[in-house]
Formats: structure tokens, C-alpha cells, sequence
């Protein structure tokens, strides 16, 4: 199968561990519970992985996991991203050659929307950092002419309800600025994608009881199908874009009033 110019059914040099002629994806925020069934996923699409995240251990544990199920070349990245010294563009560096680089790394438990001092945070963790890393990932792809990034934000950016929207700003900012991003380098050889999840059964969500729950495997699947089409705003499962649609339209004297 082509995805973009390279073939994600090439074969592995299994001497040297390198990936000779698939794609790489470089995954930040790979210990996710969702992240880690997309490296899956790719892994058993043939695709060779840097797992990027601040829990050595875990990321060690996640690397094993992958090879012992797929003979792809995975290696590790530590990544800490309330890191002060953080240099975006020297992590992509560290990262190497990659294709693709997807980012998952959130936090929507920092969610009292009150807690004056927690927004600084959650707007770090959900949108400054993953912006930067972004942008520095966007421009070292464009200088190859090829890549894809795709970024994980969230349903929440679609519009600001009372139980999460410090969390749904900063997703509502990632979504714009993702749109900037994908406007400014689809020229030059770099697709964006966002991916905006509804509700999946991650740690995130274990405390709720919903229907519309979503089994993260399914969700991977989607995603890693988005990618190779290369499909610009996604949502995951497809029917919440129906579900934001009414959301959106609804009359703010009325939303207002809501509990959501
Ligand atoms: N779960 C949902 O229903 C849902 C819905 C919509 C959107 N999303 C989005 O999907 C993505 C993955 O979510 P998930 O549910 O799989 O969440 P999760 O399991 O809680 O994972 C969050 C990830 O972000 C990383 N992270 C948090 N703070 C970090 C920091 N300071 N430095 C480096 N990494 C950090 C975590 O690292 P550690 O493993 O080290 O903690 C973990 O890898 C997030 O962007 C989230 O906003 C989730």
C-alpha cells in the first residue's frame, strides 16, 4: 500500500533494526491509552515508531509490547512537556527521519474550569506545547517536501460547556491553530489532520457511564484510515459531527441554561 511516497509494506532490515523504506511516526503522548493502540495499529501496518513521553518505564514496557507483536523498528523519546528547557525544535531533531508524527499528549484532568491557577497549565499541556512541537515538526517536513502530522484534539474545542471548557478552549485554540498550520504548509508537502474523539474508553472517561463511549482500538483504526487518505478534520466515531452540529446551533439563551 502507498501512503505518500513511501510504502508501509517494504521490508525491515532486521540487522540493523532500521526501517528500510516504510514510513516512521514519531507519537507524542505515546503512553495515552489511545496513543498506544494507534502505535499498535501502525506497528502492525508495518510502519517503524519513536514513542515520545515523559514515563521511561511505560514507554520502555509499550516499546516491548509493539516489537514482540510486530518486527518493526520502535525506539524511544523522552519528552516532558511542562519541561521549561523544552526546545521543540531539538526534540524533532533527536527524533530523526520521520514521516509522520502524531501528536496525543492531554490532559483533561486538570478540569476545574474555576481553578485560576490550573489554566496556565491546562492551555500548556493542551495547546502551547503541542502547537510548538507542531510547528517544528511542520517545518522540518517541509524541508523533505513530504510528511503528515496529525493532531489529536477533541470534541471539547467545538464549543465551551460548563464542565470542561478551560480544557475545550485550549482544544478550541489547537483546532485553529491546526487549520492555520494545514493552510500554510499543504504546499509544501505537509498534510495536517485533526482528529477531534468524541467520548473513548480511556482513563479520561472512566468515570462516566455513556453509550456513546468508543472502544480506542476502534477509534485507532479510524484514525490510522484518515491518515492514509489524508483527511483534513476528522471526528471519532464519525457521528459526533452530527451530535457538535446541533450542539453548535444551539441558541446561546437557551445553551446557556443547559447542564452539559
Ligand atoms: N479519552 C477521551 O475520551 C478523549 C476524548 C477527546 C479527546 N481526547 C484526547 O485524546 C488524547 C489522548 O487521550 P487519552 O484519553 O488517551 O488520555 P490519557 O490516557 O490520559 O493520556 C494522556 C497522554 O498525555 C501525556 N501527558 C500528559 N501530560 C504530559 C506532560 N506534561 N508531558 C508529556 N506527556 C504528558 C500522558 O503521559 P503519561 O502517560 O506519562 O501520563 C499520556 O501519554 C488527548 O489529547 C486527549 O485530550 C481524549
Amino acid at each position: 500500500m502507498i501512503t505518500g511516497k513511501k510504502t508501509i509494506s517494504a521490508e525491515i532490515n532486521h540487522n540493523t533494526g532500521h526501517n528500510t523504506g516504510h514510513r516512521t511516526a514519531l507519537v507524542i503522548g505515546a503512553t495515552s491509552s489511545m496513543a498506544q493502540a494507534l502505535c499498535r495499529g501502525l506497528a502492525a501496518r508495518g510502519y517503524g515508531l519513536v514513542l515520545a513521553g515523559r514515563d521511561e518505564g511505560e514507554l520502555k514496557l509499550l516499546s516491548q509490547d509493539i516489537r514482540t507483536r510486530s518486527p518493526v523498528p520502535c525506539r524511544t523519546l523522552l519528552l516532558d512537556l511542562m519541561d521549561a528547557n523544552l526546545s521543540p525544535e531539538l526534540f524533532m531533531e533527536q527524533a530523526g527521519d520521520v514521516d509522520d508524527v502524531i501528536i496525543a499528549a492531554g490532559d483533561m484532568g486538570a478540569t476545574d474550569p474555576t481553578d485560576i491557577a490550573n489554566l496556565a497549565y491546562t492551555m500548556r499541556v493542551n495547546y502551547t506545547v503541542p502547537a510548538q512541537l507542531a510547528t517544528a515538526a511542520a517545518i522540518k517536513l517541509a524541508k523533505k517536501k513530504e510528511g503528515r502530522i496529525t493532531i489529536i484534539s477533541s470534541v471539547a474545542g467545538d464549543r465551551g460547556r460548563q464542565s470542561n471548557y478551560a480544557y475545550g478552549s485550549a482544544k478550541a485554540a489547537l483546532n485553529a491553530f491546526a487549520s492555520g498550520l494545514r493552510n500554510r504548509f499543504c504546499k509544501q508537502g505537509v498534510h495536517v489532520m485533526t482528529v477531534k474523539p468524541g467520548f473513548m474508553d480511556t482513563p479520561m472517561t472512566w468515570e462516566m457511564n455513556s453509550p456513546l463511549i468508543a472502544s480506542r482500538e476502534y477509534c485507532a483504526r479510524k484514525i490510522i484510515a484518515a491518515m492514509e487518505k489524508n483527511k483534513d478534520v476528522i471526528y471519532v466515531p464519525f457521528f459526533w459531527r452530527f451530535i457538535m452540529l446541533i450542539i453548535m446551533h444551539i441558541p446561546e439563551k437557551i445553551f446557556k441554561k443547559l447542564s452539559m
